[in-house]
């Protein structure tokens, strides 16, 4: 076995990642380790059904409308590495947030003969930045001279996928701020 097939293999049996292929109808014929660790069903569930068993039903036709007319075109609108991030329901019924992106799947004479998916449970990041938003959005406004002005109030400011979180806190949560204020 050469270098790349060893590492296609490797990648590919991943319990990490999900990755998972679907023929031009949507059918899944690829569902790696990752996949049946995600979303609870083993590869020989999942094997030969729609794609529709871990799309949440409201999401089903903008899938099936992008997918059909990408399988039409060969032109995706998130071919180029774009990440989607979207809900997806496990076998058990419970959701859970996805990030994935997807890749088309040629044959040697260029035809489009279906897509692949690599696909992550993003769930606790997505469920802990909503709690965030949610502490935050509860806090009454603060304009920004009172950072400045008197009386001084410490305020914790976290970057978070390019949004900045504005906290206010009695101390801050490290040395640097022992005895900050009284
Ligand atoms: C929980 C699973 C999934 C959900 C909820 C979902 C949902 C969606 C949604 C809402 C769109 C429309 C996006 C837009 O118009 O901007 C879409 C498009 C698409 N999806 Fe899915 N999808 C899922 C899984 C997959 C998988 C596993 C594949 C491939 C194997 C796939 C392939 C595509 C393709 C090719 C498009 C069209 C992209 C384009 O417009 O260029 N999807 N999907």
């Amino acid at each position: 076995m050469n270098f790349q097939d060893m590492l296609a293999r490797a990648v590919l049996s991943t319990s990490g990642d999900a990755i998972v292929a679907s023929d031009d109808n949507g059918v899944v014929r690829f569902w790696n380790r990752g996949a049946e660790r995600i979303f609870g069903y083993t590869s020989g569930d999942a094997v030969g059904q729609s794609l529709d068993i871990i799309i949440p039903e409201p999401l089903r036709n903008r899938h099936w409308a992008g997918y059909r007319r990408v399988m039409a075109t060969g032109e995706s609108r998130y071919g180029h590495g774009d990440v989607l991030a979207v809900p997806a329901i496990r076998k058990d019924g419970v959701r859970i947030s996805i990030e994935f992106t997807i890749v088309p799947l040629h044959d040697a004479g260029g035809k489009m003969v279906g897509m692949g998916a690599i696909m992550r449970d993003v769930t606790k990041r997505f469920e802990e930045l909503r709690a965030l938003r949610k502490t935050l959005a509860n806090r009454d406004p603060i304009p920004i001279e009172r950072i400045e002005g008197r009386p001084l109030d410490l305020f914790l400011i976290c970057r978070y996928e390019n949004e900045l979180f504005f906290q206010r806190v009695d101390r801050l949560p490290n040395p640097a701020g022992a005895g900050a204020r009284t």
